[in-house]
């Protein structure tokens, strides 16, 4: 069964059970601070198993795209070593939203395991939850109950807390499990040892192909449990380990998911395929994380210097330093497989289709600019081997040097320096690292305590669309350090706020004490989301936290973010307009300040096409659009042309802004203003790239943008008026006309100087003293171009013998040093002109260079010139 059959089969069986299918959540995760990206299916649903959302399909099933590369689940380094970790995968899975429980769960997996995969039922190991004492939990008898009605007893295996209670995170959903392993070896290995005592065991043919976990409990941050409302179920099926299984594979890199990759890379390296274990590894380790890379960057995430793209960038890195080191790629080469995942797995995610373009180009300059990094990388090694003198050990400092600053990995430094029979010093490289990691733990520690509820807890309701002041009470508080900074996170009953999200930040305000006289009153200083609850941040709690409140939002805030928000939208739709539809948001910040908004584009904007996008905004908020809001089925949404936005995650059910139905339609969380008028004007201040392919405009709104303009424009034009005594109308030409003139002016005084410094040249033979045989010139000159006494020097080179020549003058009103040393001299006398200027230069507080032959020096002291001649004639002494 191929791959593309091997997901369907799983997707049409579920659906059979009245599963709803869903897509794929996006991969990158926003509006989560616990976790970056989506390690497991279960992600998108962690609203519903804690009883923030509602569960509107008891029953779901799908297929994530995953990645495992930070926090709790990290596979990282075992990628590419082994044969069956991977950075992205798939993950096939089925849900019970308080629904079935673990009597069905397994009845149905083992029904398509079994039934419909035709899996060997001799080659299945089951394990259940042996209990742990520290959770005060007991073995999972009914699970164990529910697997004896299909397989041996004695493949039913017990598992610790470490492999049998799957947790998401630190904190979070959280709850027993039971895993589905498989044995794939040879019959004869099977026999020689049992295929049980390898479950478990890190064997990379006896593996564990299914999850099934019964979500009943939330970690909390003091590490207690609490049960959840209901019971869910949670599964997880390993697609890429699947398909092995089915395709009488020994290795996940052996089917049709990867071969495509390992192919093409083994095709154009004229290096085969399982040949050697080190190109092996690095074959894998493309075919890997071409595809993190490339589905990263298709939900909006491009490789950067900090938190999530930083991640993708050194995954990238990592596939161009085993490409380099191994394969001896030594140019751009992930770009080129881009189009292979494009055609592989396009149908199932056509984010990929529509990016392609992007992708490729996004990938095709991170990987020259690493490339020439690695470059710089090795030249610092060679010079660095260079300094050792009697040693042949590389000291872990440098080492450290390299991994830190080039992105070398140490393995790449060992291999460079066994290259050249150096070691490296291990022992003190691992120090530094660790010295690293401790350092950057302590920047990113927050201490977050457990919320403590004063009411029972329920989502709360945001009215802040219709108004800006709600009565409201607390639900829920709880303490947060971060840089040795406390403040608190406030969950209320109602609130008016809005949390910082689609990228308008969150509102600020106050909550007033309604009863206590005076009255209290608590500042608003920002407000986030966290899995859909809304979070008000304080930096003190009120006294009495069982009050009412009214809870006020900064309105002139509020309507100037609103402004800028809504000026975004008519900026898209002008964008598509002036550019074409390839235009797609890539990333946006609205805040009462100003707006940003990037956008995929593959050139720089020209003068025109950014004041005729101005023009087209500013005309529709001259029209004064009324603001329309509909809440629309999704489908219905997109069908009426509204544009979504890749990587974001959707409800069925979406909010639709519209500025004008033939002009601009975005699905859209964020506040408006009620009519395009309030934004008043419009204007870019900024047009820049920020990555390959990508584009950053900012602008300003409103007052903001007529003070930017006053300040930018209309001030320096009233001075310049002043200055020039014109009016508005001739200050251009008459600028025009001084430069011109100032041009003109230059080149006359230059040819004074050339004339001044023909006479000075003649002059200068006759100041000439004999010193030793050679002729020692030290003058001071009155000439004010560099320029000129250059030419002095080089016709005196030409037309004298053993010249020693030391001219000083004033230059732009600061001392200026010339030495000119003929070739001979510099042979007899070992002189070098270079060094001898940084000691004269320092009679005048400065400092200079150049060749042996000529070199000159510039500094700030002018009473110190005298003593540069009489220092310069110690030379001859
Ligand atoms: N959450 C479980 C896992 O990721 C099952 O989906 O393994």
């Amino acid at each position: 069964m191929n791959s593309t059959e091997t997901r369907q089969t799983f997707l049409d069986f579920f659906e059979s059970k009245k599963h709803t299918l869903v897509p794929s959540a996006p991969m990158v995760i926003k509006g989560d601070p616990t976790l970056m990206f989506t390690n497991a299916g279960m992600n998108q649903f962690k609203d519903l198993f804690l009883g923030n959302a509602p569960i509107k399909f008891p029953r779901i099933a799908d297929t994530q795209k995953c990645l495992r590369v930070s926090g709790k689940h990290n596979d990282l380094e075992e990628v590419g070593v082994d044969t069956y970790h991977h950075t992205m995968f798939e993950m096939l899975g089925n849900w019970s939203f308080g629904d079935y429980f673990k009597k069905e769960a397994i009845e149905w997996a083992w029904e398509l395991l079994t039934g419909i995969y035709k899996i060997d039922k001799n080659r299945l190991y089951v394990t259940v939850f042996e209990g742990s004492k520290d959770d005060h939990l007991a073995f999972d008898q009914e699970a164990y109950d529910c697997w004896k009605k299909y397989i041996s007893e004695d493949r039913i295996i017990n598992g610790n807390k470490k492999d049998n209670f799957w947790e998401m995170g630190d904190t979070g959903p959280c709850g027993p499990c039971s895993e589905v392993h498989v044995d794939i070896r040879d019959d004869a290995e099977r026999k020689k040892i049992d295929g049980k005592s390898l479950v478990n065991a890190s064997h990379p043919q006896v593996i564990e192909i299914w999850n099934l976990v019964f979500m009943e409990f939330n970690r909390l941050a003091d590490g207690s449990l609490k049960k959840l409302p209901a019971q869910h179920v949670d599964t997880g099926m390993g697609f890429e380990r699947l398909c092995m299984v089915l395709q009488g594979k020994k290795s996940n890199y052996d089917t049709d998911v990867f071969t495509p990759f390992i192919d093409f890379i083994s095709k154009t390296t004229n290096i085969a395929y399982k040949k050697s274990e080190q190109t092996d590894i690095a074959m894998r380790v493309i075919s890997d994380h071409i595809r993190t890379i490339s589905f990263a960057i298709a939900d909006g995430q491009l490789p950067s210097n900090n938190g999530a793209g930083y991640v993708i960038r050194r995954i990238l890195r990592r596939a161009v330093r085993y490409g380099y080191t191994f394969l001896n790629l030594q140019e751009p080469f992930l770009c080129r497989l881009v189009s292979i995942l494009v055609n592989q797995l396009g149908g199932t995610f056509p984010e990929l289709t529509s990016q392609n373009e992007l992708i490729e180009k996004v990938i095709l300059e991170e990987e020259k600019s690493f490339l020439r990094t690695l470059g710089n990388g090795i030249i610092r090694f060679e010079e660095y081997i260079k300094t050792l003198k009697g040693t042949k050990i590389i000291s872990g400092h440098f080492a450290f040097e390299l991994y830190d600053t080039f992105g070398f990995p140490i393995d790449l430094t060992q291999l460079l320096a066994r290259e050249k029979n150096f070691s490296v010093d291990m022992e003190s490289y691992q120090e530094q690292l660790e010295l690293q990691k401790n350092r950057s733990r302590a920047a990113a520690s927050v201490d977050t305590e457990d919320w403590i509820n004063l009411e029972t807890y329920s989502p709360s309701d945001f009215v802040g669309y219709e108004k800006l002041t709600a009565a409201s009470k607390i639900i829920q508080y709880r303490k947060v350090k971060a840089k040795g900074k406390e403040l608190f996170q406030i969950v209320l009953k109602e609130t008016p706020f809005y949390a910082e999200s689609g990228g308008q930040v969150g509102d600020t305000g106050f909550l007033i004490s309604v009863d206590s006289e005076p009255k209290e009153e608590i500042k608003v200083l920002d407000t986030k989301k966290e899995h859909g609850v809304i979070i008000h941040i304080t930096d003190k709690l009120p006294s009495n936290l069982y009050q009412s409140f009214s809870a006020v939002v900064d309105a002139k805030k509020r309507q100037l973010t609103a402004n800028n928000h809504s000026a975004t939208h008519l900026l898209h739709a002008a964008l598509r307009k002036v550019l074409g539809t390839h235009v797609e948001q890539k990333g946006s910040l609205v805040s009462e300040e100003h707006l940003r908004f990037d956008f995929s584009h593959f050139s720089h904007l020209t003068a025109e096409q950014i004041l005729e996008i101005e023009k087209i905004v500013n005309e529709k908020i001259r029209e004064n659009i009324l603001l329309e809001v509909k809440i629309l089925p999704i489908e219905e949404a997109k069908k009426s042309g509204a544009m979504a936005l890749f990587g974001e995650k959707y409800g069925d059910e979406v909010r639709v802004i519209t500025f004008d139905k033939n002009y601009s339609i975005e699905l859209c969380g964020g506040t408006h203003t009620d009519a395009t008028g309030k934004i008043g004007l419009f204007l870019i201040t900024s047009e820049a790239a920020i990555a390959a392919g990508i584009r950053r405009i900012e602008a300003r709104t409103g007052e903001k943008a007529i003070t930017y303009l006053y300040e930018n424009f209309v001030h320096p034009v009233d001075k310049l008026k002043i200055i020039l005594k014109k009016n508005s109308k001739d200050i251009v030409p008459s600028v025009e006309n001084i430069l011109k003139e100032n041009m003109q002016l230059k080149k006359q005084v230059e040819h004074l100087y050339q004339e001044k410094a023909t006479i000075i040249k003649a002059n200068l033979p006759q100041k000439i003293k004999m010193i030793n045989g050679i002729n020692f010139i030290a003058e001071k000159i009155d000439l004010d171009s560099a320029e000129a006494i250059k030419d002095i020097c080089f016709g005196l080179k030409s037309s004298l013998k053993n010249l020693f020549l030391v001219l000083i003058a004033e230059v732009n009103g600061k001392p200026t040093i010339s030495i000119l040393i003929s070739e001979n001299l510099i042979a007899e006398k070992n002189w070098n002109a270079n060094t001898m200027i940084r000691e004269l230069a320092k009679e005048i507080n400065g400092g200079g260079g150049g060749q042996a032959f000529y070199a000159t020096a510039g500094g700030t002291d002018l009473s110190g010139m005298a003593s540069v001649l009489k220092k310069a004639e110690n030379y001859l002494k």
